[in-house]
């Protein structure tokens, strides 16, 4: 028999895992914008980009510098080719904070 229906499927690695902001994504800005980008701006970065609410505001303006043009960090840092498909992936997921802050310990019998 000739092979007819030989499986043509892409190897499965297009992002079996989507990432959340904590830790995955809060270590990311933490690590590539905080400097700048800290709670006090410096250097003359236009706000902060620390915590999962200073952030989710300008996810596309992030997505823009840091993916498309790549000029976030300046100078293109350290930021991986594998980091920005990540940033990617959080953002078309939907940006989720995590499981931690969706079900905060005590807070659903906190009523
Ligand atoms: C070395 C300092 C520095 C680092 C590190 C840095 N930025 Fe910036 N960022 C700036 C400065 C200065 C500006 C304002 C000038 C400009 O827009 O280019 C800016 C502007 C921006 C803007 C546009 C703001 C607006 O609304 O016009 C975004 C979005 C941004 N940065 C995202 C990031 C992200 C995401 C990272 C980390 C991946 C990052 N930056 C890392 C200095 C930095």
């Amino acid at each position: 028999m000739a092979d007819l229906r030989r499986l043509d499927a892409e190897p499965a690695d297009a992002a079996p895992s989507v990432p959340v902001w904590a830790p995955e994504m809060a270590d990311f800005f933490v690590r590539h914008c905080g400097l700048c980008h800290g709670q006090t701006p410096v250097g003359g970065a236009p706000y902060p980009l620390v915590t999962y609410a200073q952030v989710v505001p300008h996810l596309a303006a992030v997505l823009r510098r840091t993916v498309e043009l790549q000029d976030m960090p300046p100078g293109g840092g350290l930021v991986t080719d594998a980091e920005r498909a990540a940033l990617l992936a959080w953002v078309e997921a939907g940006a989720p904070e995590g499981p931690e802050d969706a079900a905060p310990p005590g807070a659903a019998a906190e009523r």
